[in-house]
C-alpha cells in the first residue's frame, strides 16, 4: 500500500475519528505537539498499529515512519525483543509501587553507558527529568535562575517553558533576548528566574554569565537542537559551556532527552566528548514505554539519596517501564545498533541533499544519522542558532512534507523539529525512503 496515499483523500476516517474526538477531548488532542506534528491539516492521522519501521493509519495506508513516536521507538515498533521482556512482566504485575530489581539494573547499565551518570533517579516524562535536575541544581547551589538557550526545548511544564519558539516581534535584542513564556498560565515569577541567550555565540554567553554573576544555578543546553531543526553545535561551544560553568561553579545540564544513547550508546556526551554536571533522559530510553531519568556527578544527586532534596512520582520506573529500558539500552548498548542508525540516517541525509542539489532547491540537511532535518534556508545556509529559523521557508517546507507522506513516508510536520531514524529501517524501507525523496523533490521543483 506504501506509496498509494491520496493528498487527504485516502484518510476519512482519520477525519471522522477527529471530528468525534472535538466532544470528548480537549480540542480533540491529547498533546498540543499532535495537532502540528502527525498532520496534515486540518485533521491529525489516527496510526491503527505498527511493527518494525512501519506504520499503519485507521484507513489501511502504510507508511515507513520517521516520526518514530518522537524518537521513543528507537527500535522500531513492537519489536520483539520488548514484546519479549514485557510479556511476563504483563502477566506477572505491572506496577507495585514499590522497589523492583529491573530499575536497578537499569541504573546499573545507565551508569555503565553515560560518562557522567555516577547516580540516577528515574521519572515518567522528559519534561519531569528536566525538573528533577533543575531541582537537583538549585539544591546544590543555593541560587535560583536558569540560563536557556533560545529555540531550545525541556518540555511542556512551567520551570523552562520559555523562549521555546518566540516571535521576531517577542523575542528581544540578539544578545540578550526576552523571555518568553510558552503558553499563557506561566507566571511572570517563574519567567523571571529564566535567563535566555542566543546558543553558538562566544561572547554573547560570557556577556549574559557577567550580567547574572552569582545568580545563576544552572545552565542547560539540548547539544544537538533537535527541536531547533537540529542545529549543530558549533566546533567548542559545548567546551565553552564546559569552561565557563566549572569556572563559575554553574552547574552544566544536557538535556539529552532527543539525543541519549541514540547518537552513541553514551548519547550526546559521548559524541562530542564534554562531560555534563547532569543529564535528563527519555524517548529511547524506553523504546516506547514512559521512562525518563535523570543522571549526574555524585554531589550533586547526593542530597537526594539522602532524602535532603525532594523528588517523587508515583509511577516512577514501575517493573514495566524498567524492563523496557533495560531490554531496549541492552540493544542500544551494542554498537551495531547504534552504528546501523547512524549509517541509515547518513544516507537519507546525503539522498534528500542529492535530490534538491539535481533540481536546484537550496536546503541546508543538518543534524547527525539519528535525528535530523531539512530547512529550506535561504541558499541553503545551515542554521547556527534560532533566529536563523525566521528566514526558512516553512511552507515549502510543509509541502514537501506533505509529498513524503502522499508516497508513504511518515515525518513530524513541524519545520523546527526533526526525523527520528529507528534501528528497524531495513535496506527495502530504505530504498523506498530513497524513492519517496526523489519524487517529492520532482513536485516541489515543478511548482
Ligand atoms: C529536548 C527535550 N526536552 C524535554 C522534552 C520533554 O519531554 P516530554 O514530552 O516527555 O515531557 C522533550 C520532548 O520532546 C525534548 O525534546
Amino acid at each position: 500500500m506504501i506509496g498509494d496515499i491520496q493528498a487527504l483523500g485516502g484518510t476519512e476516517g482519520s477525519r471522522a475519528w477527529y471530528e468525534r474526538a472535538q466532544a470528548s477531548l480537549a480540542g480533540g488532542i491529547s498533546s498540543s505537539a499532535r495537532l502540528t506534528s502527525t498532520g496534515p491539516h486540518p485533521y491529525p492521522l489516527y496510526m491503527a498499529g505498527g511493527r518494525g519501521a512501519r506504520i499503519r493509519d485507521v484507513d489501511g495506508n502504510e507508511y515507513i515512519d520517521y516520526l518514530a513516536a518522537y524518537g521513543s521507538a528507537v527500535l522500531g515498533h513492537a519489536p520483539s525483543v520488548l514484546t519479549d521482556a514485557l510479556e511476563p512482566v504483563l502477566h506477572g504485575g505491572t506496577m507495585f509501587g514499590t522497589c523492583n530489581t529491573a530499575e536497578v539494573e537499569l541504573a546499573e547499565l545507565i551508569q555503565e553507558m553515560v560518562p557522567c551518570a555516577d547516580l540516577v533517579r528515574f521519572a515518567n516524562s522528559g519534561s519531569e527529568a528536566v525538573q528533577g535536575a533543575v531541582r537537583a541544581a538549585r539544591g546544590h547551589t543555593g541560587r535560583t535562575k536558569i540560563l536557556k538557550f533560545e529555540g531550545h526545548y525541556h518540555g511542556w511544564t512551567d520551570v523552562l517553558a520559555v523562549s521555546n519558539r518566540p516571535g521576531a516581534d517577542e523575542a528581544g535584542p540578539y544578545d540578550h533576548p526576552h523571555p518568553v513564556p510558552h503558553s499563557p498560565g506561566i507566571p511572570a515569577g517563574v519567567v523571571d528566574d529564566v535567563v535566555v541567550c542566543p546558543w553558538n555565540d562566544p561572547d554573547a554567553l560570557r556577556a549574559v554569565l557577567d550580567a547574572h554573576r552569582g545568580e545563576l544555578a544552572a545552565v542547560i543546553c539540548e547539544p544537538i537542537v533537535a527541536n531547533n531543526a537540529c542545529t549543530m553545535p558549533a566546533p567548542g561551544f559545548l567546551e565553552l559551556l564546559r569552561e565557563e560553568c566549572t569556572r563559575r561553579g554553574i552547574v552544566l545540564i544536557f538535556d539529552e532527552i532527543c539525543t541519549g544513547f541514540r547518537t552513541a550508546p553514551g548519547g550526546a556526551q559521548t559524541l562530542f566528548g564534554v562531560v555534563p554536571d547532569l543529564a535528563t533522559y527519555s524517548k529511547a530510553l524506553g523504546g516506547g514505554l514512559p521512562i525518563a531519568a535523570f543522571a549526574g556527578r555524585r554531589e550533586l544527586m547526593e542530597p537526594l539519596a539522602t532524602g535532603r532534596l525532594k523528588h517523587g512520582g508515583t509511577y516512577n520506573s514501575s517493573p514495566l517501564c524498567a524492563t523496557a529500558g533495560l531490554a531496549t539500552l541492552r540493544e542500544l548498548n551494542r554498537p551495531e545498533v547504534v552504528e546501523h542508525i547512524d549509517a541509515t540516517g547518513r544516507h537519507i541525509m546525503e539522498t534528500i541533499r542529492r535530490a534538491a542539489h539535481d533540481r536546484r532547491v537550496p536546503c541546508a540537511v543538518q543534524g547527525v544519522g539519528a535525528l535530523f532535518q531539512v530547512v529550506f534556508t535561504p541558499g541553503g545556509t545551515p542554521t547556527t542558532q534560532y533566529r536563523d529559523l525566521f528566514d526558512a521557508d516553512t511552507a515549502r517546507y510543509a509541502a514537501f512534507r506533505h509529498e513524503l507522506l502522499k508516497h508513504g513516508v511518515h515525518t513530524n510536520a513541524y519545520g523546527l523539529a526533526c526525523w527520528f531514524v529507528s534501528a528497524a529501517v531495513t535496506a527495502d524501507d530504505l530504498a523506498a525512503t530513497c524513492k519517496a525523496i526523489e519524487r517529492s523533490f520532482d513536485a516541489l521543483s515543478a511548482k
